[in-house]
């Protein structure tokens, strides 16, 4: 008897010891944030990280827009309390981010047919949308990403509640867009199914279809009924003009599409961990809108109850003043500069002056912040290993990681790489 009461706590300490998580199998490393992790872990005085997708100014700097400071003064002197916001947000800030995306002339923003809610920047956007789409969309649960895709969209929307398929985007031969893969693929999915599309500056490849390109893919998904969900982060920044870049998204509106919409202030307010966005449905009417609202409500509410505030009051006080709107647009085109500046020094270091074999004209076409370069998985690791220069394994980097203090180093190293010389 004795020795049987003995061993019961020894067989609990036994239980106990087996961890609850013991199971849980460790996941793959994110490919993006691993690339920021190596480059911290790096000495190497020369190092450059062109993987992770934030602007740095010329000296390789994070950058406070101006126009971002001067907002911050504004609604410091303000003095405006820290309560809750409405579960959509700050209706302020909401309205303008609209404006800005379908323009002044919009005709469903005139007629209040445009359902909006602030989101936790464009991540959070799509993630509403794609919670929002799994639960109401009727017609299908099917949403087609191109090829390549931004690598968190795939989880995002299968978290959501949807299944991801792809549609042919890029032509590894030209480095350019594979159009013909792009229609006929379109063509070959199922009616009605969700599609998404990035409105400018295409993450991963930097490359955009040409107003052309769009309209045709426009009559494509008006002819398969599709539902065109874009993905706006980079408003601005592919071409210098918020009004240039937000072409496709006006013209599927003005062509009759009831659109989805992500928007991100992340990039083009340099708002990065602030968080800012919003996620935007066109309806029929008022009375629909209405329905909707209440709808990202009740999708919202669970999630994260409300959003953040500070980072909407900036973003609101920008986009509302007569002053620092202007302002913000020559700042947001001052990045666009810098990095399309970039473009060409690289192109005429690798093409002209070290004569780097292969063709790099896709440099200097590809838009907005990144870069398909071309260079293999085996050159970007020799790149990494030998040389300090860190992307992603696929080629991508971004451009604004490069400035006049490190572009030279950097088109030698691509160019010893390339020659297998590294
Ligand atoms: C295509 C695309 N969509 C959405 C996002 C979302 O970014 P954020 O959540 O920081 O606004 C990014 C960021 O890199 C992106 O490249």
């Amino acid at each position: 008897m004795l020795s049987a009461t003995r061993a019961l706590p020894r067989a609990r300490v036994a239980l106990r010891s087996a961890s609850t998580w013991s199971a849980v199998p460790a996941g793959p490393p994110d490919p993006i944030l691993g690339v920021t992790e190596a480059f911290k872990a790096d000495k190497d005085p020369r190092k450059i990280n062109l993987g992770v997708g934030a602007y740095r100014d010329e000296n390789g700097k994070p950058y406070v827009l101006p126009s971002v400071k001067k907002a911050e003064e504004l609604i410091t002197a303000a003095k405006g309390d820290k309560e809750y916001l409405p579960i959509t947000g700050l209706s302020d800030y909401t309205k303008l981010a609209a404006k800005l995306a379908y323009g002044p002339d919009s005709k469903p923003l005139h007629e209040n047919r445009i359902a909006i809610t602030q989101s936790i920047s464009g991540t959070g956007a799509l993630r509403i949308g794609g919670a929002f789409l799994a639960r109401h969309y009727p017609h299908s649960k099917v949403i087609y990403l191109p090829k390549p895709s931004w690598g968190n969209h795939t989880p995002i929307f299968r978290d959501s509640g949807l299944e991801v398929r792809g549609y042919r985007y890029f032509d590894k031969e030209t480095v350019g867009l594979d159009f013909a893969g792009l229609k006929e693929d379109l063509l070959a999915a199922p009616e009605k199914a969700i599609v998404l599309l990035h409105a400018c500056a295409h993450n991963p490849t930097g490359i955009d279809p040409t107003a052309e390109q769009w309209k045709e893919i426009s009559d494509i998904v008006k002819e398969k009924q599709l539902f065109p969900f874009f993905d706006m982060a980079y408003q601005g920044f592919a071409s210098g003009s918020t009004t240039k870049d937000a072409f496709a998204v006006r013209h599927f509106v003005e062509q009759g599409h009831q659109i989805a919409l992500s928007q991100s202030f992340a990039k083009n307010m340099g708002l990065y961990g602030e968080r800012v966005g919003a996620f935007s449905l066109t309806t029929e009417s008022p009375e629909e809108k209405a329905r909707v609202d209440s709808q990202l409500k009740i999708v919202i509410r669970p999630m994260y109850s409300n959003p953040p505030i500070h980072g909407a009051r900036i973003a609101g006080t920008i986009l509302g003043s007569s002053e620092l709107y202007p302002q913000w647009e020559a700042e947001v085109k001052g990045m666009a500069d810098r990095i399309i500046s970039m473009r060409d020094s690289l192109y005429n270091s690798l093409t002209h002056n070290l004569k780097t074999p292969g063709e790099w004209g896709h440099i200097k076409s590809q838009i907005g912040m990144f870069s398909f370069t071309g260079l293999t998985p085996p050159q970007t690791k020799a790149l990494a290993e030998k040389a300090h220069v860190y992307m992603t394994a696929d080629g991508r980097i971004s451009m604004a990681g490069l400035n006049s203090g490190n572009i030279d180093y950097f088109a030698e190293s691509v160019n010893k790489a390339v020659r297998g010389d590294l």
